[in-house]
């Protein structure tokens, strides 16, 4: 039951599981099964609650409710890059692919980057947030943390969009002042300039939702390569200006290039982290992405001023970035979300960021150099410790995530009070393997399986609620993604 006045669980008449090893990771309210929902004694509304809408019925469903995703680093201008990156890594692929399609989101009328408007936006920006926005609640991401670009007309469009398709977001408009690194057709014109331009979608954001309920801002100094010393130091008193302060994104220690030329130009500060740190950038509400290579000193440091960390393991792999050590970081008490980083990560699903941290994980124990896993909070063995098990990922793609974007209490589950962001998945029966060999041979039917209408997981009757999770986590996509609701509110539907 759902309020229909707050979106938020008013309780149960289904039955949620937490079946074995997912039920220390996922809490006692891990995920609910429909078959219960549906034979349960429940059916109306009374009072103020509503039942939420079951879409179909069929016999045997397979399907259950699951924690929305949550997205906790995705750029939505790289969308139509997803895909191209050839053999760049970081730097390069900023300057080859990523600034030239951030630039075009800028309009020609307003050179100065000083209209409000979303209407001022370029009608190809429109249309491409439009498609980010639908295409991540289609995937089940209930609640993402967006990177825009520079240009405030274009980023106020992403925050109405999501406003009204009834996406949760953080909109950061990308502060890139720093002439030095920043193309000369791309960058705020002055630290000034980046500072007032934020502040402009800030207020915009405020209007557009006063009280923060789907969408809020964040302040989103790219990364330090791309702001000057008087913009950090701007961006880091302007977070303070509000109560509670601002939410702060940004991008850490993904790449050994990048990590060097941070050396370079801020010698002054004895690390990467030590420079937010410096500027007042490192809070409880800042989400670093990345943070593949972080020194011991530097994670203890993101640990005491509990900034929390973005996992991006598709982006690290496709851009040759490395493996982020999560068990370190866990075992160490950092908070950790999972995130796309399109078009770093080549796919917009957070479902394909669970399995890219299970395979990463993997690979993290065959790699030197990495800091090793150690014995701590009573695990005697290390070996192995690295891998990251499915419950595991799932609860970095839902718990973590609101953790990351602070709304632990609030999103990544079901307990009764929580909002109710949640997304239907549906997966296969053995009704859609189609005709059995026996029958093609008998009726001559040349075609002795059909794919299933929903997809690659198909289910043969006797797998535990854990193997089915395995199952999806390993071989599911967005086709078993039947149906999304954000605050109560039904989203989008799987056409
Ligand atoms: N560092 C600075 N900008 C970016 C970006 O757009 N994507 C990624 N992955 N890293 C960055
Ligand atoms: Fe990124």
């Amino acid at each position: 039951w759902v309020s229909s006045s707050d979106g938020r669980i008013k309780g149960f008449d289904w039955q949620v599981r937490d079946d074995a090893s997912f039920q220390a990771l996922m809490s006692r309210n891990g995920w609910v099964d429909v078959d219960a929902a549906v034979n349960g004694n429940g059916n109306g509304v009374t009072g103020s609650t509503v039942k939420v809408k079951i879409v179909t019925a069929t016999e045997d469903r397979n399907e259950f409710f699951f924690p929305g995703f949550i997205d906790t680093h995705i750029h939505a201008p790289q969308f139509p890059n997803v895909g191209l990156f050839g053999s760049s890594t970081l730097l390069d692929w900023l300057e080859t692919y990523t600034f030239p399609v951030e630039s075009g989101f800028g309009s020609k009328s307003d050179p100065k980057n000083q209209a409000k408007n979303p209407k001022d936006a370029p009608p190809s920006a429109l249309r491409i947030y439009d498609q980010v926005v639908a295409r991540t609640l289609s995937h089940g991401t209930t609640c993402a943390s967006y990177f825009a670009t520079v240009h405030v007309p274009a980023t106020n469009a992403l925050a109405a969009l999501c406003h009204s398709r009834g996406q949760r977001a953080f909109i950061g408009r990308t502060c890139m002042d720093n002439p030095d690194f920043c193309p000369e057709y791309y960058r705020d014109q002055s630290a000034d300039d980046s500072i007032s331009a934020t502040r402009s979608t800030i207020e915009y954001i405020h209007t557009l939702d006063p009280k923060g309920t789907l969408v809020k801002p964040i302040v989103t100094p790219r990364f330090v390569p791309t702001c000057t010393r008087p913009a950090l130091e701007g961006l880091g008193k302007l977070v303070a200006e509000y109560n509670p302060p601002l939410h702060i994104q940004t991008h850490i220690s993904e790449n050994t290039n990048e990590i060097a030329l941070v050396k370079e130009l801020f010698p002054e500060c004895p690390s990467y982290a030590s420079v937010y740190d410096t500027y007042n950038l490192l809070t409880p509400r800042t989400i670093l992405a990345h943070a593949v290579h972080l020194t011991a000193d530097e994670r203890a440091l993101v640990r005491k001023r509990d900034a929390k960390v973005s996992h991006c393991p598709a982006s690290n792999a496709a851009l040759g970035s490395g493996i982020a050590p999560i068990r370190v970081m866990l075992d160490e008490g950092i908070t950790v979300g999972l995130g796309t980083d399109v078009s770093g990560g080549y796919s917009p699903s957070i479902l394909e960021a669970a399995r890219q941290a299970c395979l990463s994980s993997r690979l993290l124990g065959h790699t030197t150099g990495h800091v090793e896993c150690k014995p701590v909070n009573g695990f005697e063995k290390t070996e192995g410790r690295e891998k990251l098990s499915v419950a595991e990922t799932l609860y970095l793609a839902t718990r973590g995530g609101a953790a990351v974007v602070d709304m632990a209490d609030e999103i990544g589950g079901f307990e009764e009070g929580m909002i109710w962001d949640a997304q239907l998945i549906e997966l296969g029966g053995m009704k859609d393997l189609g005709h059995c060999p026996l029958d093609a041979v008998s009726n001559g039917s040349g075609s002795l399986v059909k794919p299933g209408p929903v997809g690659n997981v198909d289910l043969f009757g006797a797998e535990t609620w854990e193997e089915k999770m395995q199952k999806w986590v390993w071989s599911g996509d967005d086709r078993h993604t039947k149906a999304v609701w954000v605050g109560g509110r039904l989203v989008h539907q799987r056409a």
